[in-house]
Order: C-alpha cells, then sequence, then structure tokens
C-alpha cells in the first residue's frame, strides 16, 4: 500500500522551484520581474517558479521519477491499475478512449447525452455509434442516465460494438447502476467506459457513490477539477484492472501522447497530486463536512417550501441508482422565478456564483471538503424575488433529429453555411449542445428540426444562455453538409 499523505509529485516541483536557478530554458518568462511585471503581480513570484518544463530530472525524468510515484498513487487511490494525468481536461479522456477503441473495429454504443468531446472523439476515430437514450424527466427538461435494459436492446442492434459508453453522474447529480451496466458489457466481451467528469469524488467517503472503476467500469474519465478540487483543466484517466487492462494499456499510452501537448502544465499536474491527497487522505473527515453542510442547505430550503429538490423526483427513475449528496438540485418551477433569472440575480446581487441553470432548475455544487456559509446562501435563496406567476415555462428539450451518415463523415464533408429556416431538413456538419447542460443536441450526420433550431435560439435568449458549436453565436445560421 502507498502512503496517500505523500505528494512527490508537488513536493519535487515546489522543491525545484525554492531554488534561485539561471534560467536559460522554457517557460520563456523565466521568472522574470522584468520581463514580465504584470504576470508576476497577477500570479505571484511562486505561481511562476512552479511553472515549469517537463521532463526536469528529479521531478518527471527517470525510471522512479516523483511523477511515476505521484501517478500510481493516483492509481491506487480510485482503484485503478494506471491513471493518465490530464492537462487538457477530462475532454481530452473522452478523446483518448474514443482513439484508443477503434483499434478493435469500427462500432461502439454511446449514451446519447454524452459530452461533445466524445462526439469529437467519434469524429476522430471514425467509430461509428449506436446511440443508447437516457431517460428525461419531462416536467424539468433533463436527462438522466441509461437502464441496463435499454443498453442492452442498443448492444443487441450493435453486435460488434467494441465498447459500451455511457455517462454517469449526470449534470444533476443522478448516478446510473454502474455495477449492472458493467456486468451487461461484460457478458457481451466487451468493455464499460464510463465518463465520470462529475464524479471525481466518489468514493473517498461513506456516504458518496463508489466511484466506477472500483462497480467494475473499465475506463473511467475523471474531471478532477470539477468536485475533485484540483486546477481548472486538469483531470485524469484510470484504467482498472480486468481483463481488458492488457490491451488496453499500450493503445491509450499511444493515444495520450498524440492528445497530450508536449508542454503540460506542472502546476496543473502538481494541483491533481494534491487534490488526490486531499481527497484519499483527508476526505473521510473533510468530505463529511460538506455533506453535512449540503444536508442543512436541502433542510433550509425544503423548509421554505419555495422550491423543491429534484432528487425527489428522479429518484423514482429506473436508472438512477443513487444520488450525490455534493450536488444542490432545485427545481425552481413552482418559485416564481425562473433558474435562469436566479442564476442572474444571485450572481449580481448576491455574490453567489451558481454552477448553473435551466429554465427550471438551478444546480449549485459544493467541491469535496469546501465547507460553504449556510446561513449567507439561504438568506440569499430566500431573497430571491417572485417575478413570474404560476410555473416557469419550460423549453422542452426537443426530439434528436433521423441520422442520416456517421459523425465523421458528416464532420468532414464539404459544407455550408445556411440561414436557419434553410438549414431545417439538411443533414448537420456540427455538433451543437445547449449550455448548461452541454448534451448535444444536433450531431455532425442528424438532420435539423425546427424543433432543434427553436430550443438552441431559445436557449441563446435566456440570460447566461449559451450555445457551443454552432457556426453563429445567435444559432442564425447552422453549417450543413453541402447538396
Ligand atoms: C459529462 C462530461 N464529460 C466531460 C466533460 C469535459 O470536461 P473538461 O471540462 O474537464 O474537459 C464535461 C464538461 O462539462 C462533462 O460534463
Amino acid at each position: 500500500m502507498l502512503d496517500q499523505s505523500q505528494t512527490p509529485y508537488a513536493d519535487a516541483v515546489a522543491h525545484y522551484a525554492s531554488h534561485d536557478w539561471l534560467r536559460f530554458s522554457t517557460p520563456g518568462h523565466q521568472v522574470s520581474q522584468t520581463a514580465q511585471p504584470e504576470l508576476t503581480e497577477f500570479l505571484g513570484r511562486r505561481v511562476l517558479a512552479e511553472d515549469v518544463q517537463p521532463f526536469v530530472d528529479g521531478i518527471d525524468y527517470g525510471p522512479s521519477d516523483p511523477l511515476s510515484q505521484s501517478l500510481a498513487l493516483a492509481a491506487q487511490a480510485w482503484g485503478a491499475r494506471k491513471t493518465w494525468f490530464l492537462t487538457n481536461g477530462a475532454s481530452k479522456g473522452n478523446l483518448m478512449a474514443c482513439l484508443a477503441m477503434r483499434n478493435f473495429g469500427t462500432e461502439i454504443v454511446v449514451q446519447r447525452s454524452v459530452h461533445s468531446s466524445v462526439i469529437d472523439g467519434l469524429a476522430l476515430s471514425g467509430l461509428d455509434a449506436t446511440f443508447v437514450y437516457p431517460s428525461v424527466v419531462d416536467s424539468l427538461g433533463i436527462a438522466n442516465g441509461v437502464t441496463p435494459e435499454a443498453l442492452a436492446d442498443a448492444l443487441d442492434q450493435t453486435p460488434h460494438a467494441v465498447a459500451a459508453y455511457v455517462v454517469t453522474p449526470s449534470y444533476f447529480g443522478a448516478v446510473a447502476d454502474v455495477a449492472a451496466l458493467a456486468d451487461l458489457a461484460h457478458s457481451r466481451g466487451i468493455p464499460l467506459i464510463v465518463d465520470e467528469a462529475w464524479g471525481a469524488h466518489f468514493g473517498f467517503h461513506p456516504d458518496l457513490p463508489t466511484n466506477a472503476n472500483r462497480l467494475g467500469a473499465d475506463l473511467v474519465i475523471s474531471s478532477t477539477h470539477k468536485l475533485g478540487g484540483s486546477l481548472t483543466q486538469s483531470a485524469m484517466l484510470h484504467l482498472s484492472h480486468g481483463p481488458f487492462a492488457d490491451s488496453l494499456e499500450p493503445l491509450l499510452d499511444r493515444a495520450f501522447k498524440s492528445m497530450q501537448s508536449t508542454s503540460a502544465s506542472a502546476l496543473l499536474q502538481a494541483s491533481l497530486d494534491l487534490a488526490r491527497k486531499q481527497l484519499a487522505h483527508e476526505g473521510l473527515t473533510k468530505i463529511g463536512t460538506t455533506i453535512a453542510a449540503a444536508d442543512a442547505l436541502r433542510a433550509g430550503i425544503a423548509k421554505e417550501e419555495r422550491f423543491s429538490n429534484v432528487y425527489d423526483v428522479i429518484a423514482n427513475y429506473p436508472d438512477v441508482m443513487t444520488v450525490d449528496p455534493l450536488r444542490i438540485s432545485l427545481d425552481m418551477q413552482s418559485g416564481g422565478i425562473s433558474g435562469h433569472q436566479a442564476r442572474s440575480i444571485l450572481f449580481h446581487e448576491h455574490h453567489m456564483h451558481c454552477e448553473m441553470a435551466t429554465s427550471t432548475t438551478l444546480v449549485m455544487l459544493l467541491g469535496a471538503g469546501t465547507q460553504p456559509d449556510v446561513h449567507r446562501t439561504l438568506s440569499a435563496l430566500s431573497a430571491l424575488p417572485q417575478i413570474n406567476q404560476g410555473k416557469s415555462a419550460l423549453l422542452q428539450l426537443p426530439a434528436t433529429g433521423e441520422r442520416v451518415m456517421s459523425v465523421r463523415d458528416a464532420y468532414f464533408a464539404t459544407t455550408e453555411v445556411v440561414d436557419a429556416q434553410s438549414a431545417i431538413g439538411r443533414v448537420s456538419a456540427d455538433s451543437v449542445a445547449a449550455y448548461p447542460p452541454g448534451i448535444p443536441n444536433l450531431l455532425p450526420g442528424e438532420l435539423i428540426t425546427s424543433s432543434t433550431v427553436e430550443f438552441l435560439q431559445a436557449t441563446m435568449a435566456e440570460p447566461f444562455g449559451h450555445v457551443r458549436g454552432g457556426s453563429s453565436t445567435d444559432m442564425s445560421t447552422f453549417r450543413v453538409v453541402a447538396k
């Protein structure tokens, strides 16, 4: 057993930074106050001194270098055989997973509500996906996860699938039955890949869900910076022990090299090392405090009887095994204010920055180990004005358009940009996702429908509404496959 209180890589970076180096290497700021006075003022000299290039003796170079030790500690902490530190977010983990799986064949089963980076991975790798649909809570317009039954149907349709790719937990905190999904995939002789971007903290406290590696998933993408505590853009990929590990490991090593910058940030990697220590070594005590704060918030909100808990609704869905206690997902519909309005007022008037909103919901995240001010939060929520009469208007998630080309063929086809009206009935060349929650509403190769166009335009019209991946910011035009 490795000692989870240790942080070899972060220590090595700090040790290097503590010396007065004569620097003639990248990064070219070279910790020079004359060259970069504003940057030094902005970040502090220490951060610049720790911004060290890769391949440095005593940091990440040599057979038993500190980086390898920290990677082994991370693998042990999540119950994995091998872990990669990612400096381009969990997005990069999804690209790596798709590239690696393409070595085994051309077909894959993918949850339709995956993050757009998985779709980019399909386009890059050329994997052809059969999509399996998650359950959708119609009254809230949100998607949960997939059931083993739904996955089994999709696998029946795709006998040559090389893997099953699911995402859990959802943005709203719904956790699917990973153990049953893994058993099912294994019974068909294929690995289960889990995008656990929102569950980096899972498994580090008895009141949290177990993490996907320990439940039988073969490959797990984890966005450590989300609730795990590391710096933005830092993430991990975990390869589990198990029958697929031997064949997958070299493929993932290669995909990692293809996707990784040759100048991976030491600051991001050190933050992964330090966050892992907090979760694995201190999580038991610290996360309990955070869960208690989340429970107090939920109790305070319930007492006011104005906003209700999304978990009360989604707990009844067959694909929802459990929920993440570190998320407060509120149904705003009976509160006289939409999720978007509430998020905007909380931001501008209360300096309260909530993770996301939809027209009907507001989602607040509590990072593992944090201790938010419960009183201030409840007061801010109580002070929200009643703006609307009756229920907030619900932007209905549109049904997806028929798929007529593969993602890759449409992505690389000759394309043209046409106005929204003319785009209806044409084949999309883009992956377009309304943020939040970032689930692609339109994929390359799908026919564009009028309801999708209306939904994307309405999302853009909302405060904080943002659509990623389209050819225009207001969704007035769409990139389509040329006729
Ligand atoms: C399910 C899911 N996977 C992957 C990602 C990408 O994560 P990152 O921002 O770390 O690249 C996100 C981002 O929100 C996500 O929601």
